[in-house]
């Protein structure tokens, strides 16, 4: 399988494995790490019925004793009571401190699985098995673990490190394209901010990206996996300098909040929030055109949202004041004053927010 990629968070370090094939070998590379006994998996019934039992073989071949929970599928199921299903298994099958729980599925999955491993028996160790591009270039990795309250997303949480994080991208396979290009988002939000050669492949290589070639994929996870680990070790608990990752977020959280998360998936929302990013970047005179143009340019090669539909820019505007990133009551925007490079603003005036939303289609 090769050597893991090692992820460092803080004080805190952890493996984080990239190969195709990895699932069925999940059970011999956990033991490789001196874990072994009881494992929850927690899954979805889509993906349970796509990985689980090949996962199941590989973990019961190597002697892990295996229970199975599945919380139904969707965003709208990370939530409270969901967790509780989590914890009654977890009971049932007398998880133990150094038992495991391994999230068998994307962000939603991992984020609930991970908070229950966070909190049962005041933590468990937690294995991160995503199966979305974007639960392996983002969720999987940095130890933000949580469930939604109906007051917004992800109120409830924790920072919680996994034990290893097993990233197969033959998973990948069985995606649908639209899950597919939101998380080649998060892949080119990297490449935007911070990674010139990845830019660069994503916009030379964008035939073998959008075919899926294994070898493409490998390069272009590998890179975004590298640079956010690298953020995050800065920065475990984002009190600083993490806030780069938001990039595009901004204006993206707001995006879908106003239409109630259920008209865009997460990364076209970000890719719309990056285009305005760039716009603001511009019309605050730290950015040239070329940075927009690129932006542009390099989203709609891979077909990703770039303007905002019909949506009221006034109200856009109130959903971005309650966003987590608000500081002291100012508007703190992450933006570009070049490719490759990210500056963090905290008095962007709204009179030129409005005008780049409007800009993009707002109204
Ligand atoms: N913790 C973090 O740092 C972090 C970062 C970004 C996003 N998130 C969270 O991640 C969630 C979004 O994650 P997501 O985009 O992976 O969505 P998701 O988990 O809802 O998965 C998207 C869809 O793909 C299906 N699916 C998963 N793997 C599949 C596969 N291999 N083949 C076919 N279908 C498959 C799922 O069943 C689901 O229907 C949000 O809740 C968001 O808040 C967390």
């Amino acid at each position: 399988m090769g050597s893991p990629m090692r992820i460092k968070a803080g004080s805190e370090e952890y493996p984080l494995y990239l190969a195709p094939g990895l699932l069925a070998a999940a059970g011999s590379l956990l033991r490789e790490q001196g874990l072994a006994g009881k494992v929850l998996v927690v899954t979805n019934p889509k993906v349970g019925a796509l990985y689980l039992s090949r996962l199941q073989a590989g973990l019961e071949a190597a002697d892990f004793i295996v229970t199975t929970v599945t919380i139904p599928d969707g965003e709208s199921y990370k939530r409270l009571d969901q967790l509780t299903k989590v914890y009654d298994a977890a009971v049932a099958c007398r998880l133990e401190r150094d038992s495991l729980v391994l999230a068998l599925g994307g962000g939603v999955i991992g984020d609930l699985a991970g908070f229950a491993a966070a909190t049962y028996l005041r933590g468990v160790k937690l294995v991160q098995v995503p199966t979305t591009l974007l639960a392996q270039v983002d969720s999987s990795i940095g130890g933000k673990v949580a469930v939604n309250h109906r007051a917004g997303k992800n109120l409830i949480g924790a920072f919680y490190q996994p034990t290893a994080v097993l990233s197969d991208p033959e998973t990948l396979g069985t995606l649908d394209q639209r899950e597919f290009k939101t998380g080649l988002a998060e892949i080119i939000k990297v490449g935007l901010i911070g990674d010139r050669e990845l830019d660069a492949f994503l916009r030379q290589e964008s035939a073998a990206v959008k075919q899926q070639q294994i070898g493409a994929l490998l390069n272009i996870i590998r890179r975004a996996c590298a640079f956010k680990a690298r953020i995050v070790d800065e920065d475990v608990r984002e009190s600083g300098q993490r806030v780069i990752l938001n990039y595009g977020h901004t204006i993206g959280h707001a995006l879908e909040a106003e239409t109630d998360y259920d008209h865009f998936r997460h990364g076209e929302a970000v890719a719309i929030g990056m285009v305005g990013a760039a716009k603001l970047s511009v019309a605050l005179g730290l950015a040239t055109p070329e940075l927009t143009q690129a932006t542009l340019d390099l989203l709609g090669e891979y077909e990703l949202p770039t303007a905002i539909p019909g949506l009221s820019a006034k109200k856009l505007m109130t959903r971005m004041a309650w966003d987590k990133k608000v500081k002291d009551g100012k508007l703190r925007f992450v933006l570009s004053p070049d490719l490759g490079k990210t500056l963090v603003k905290g008095d962007v005036p709204p009179e030129a927010i409005l005008a780049v939303l409007r800009s993009m289609g707002a109204v």
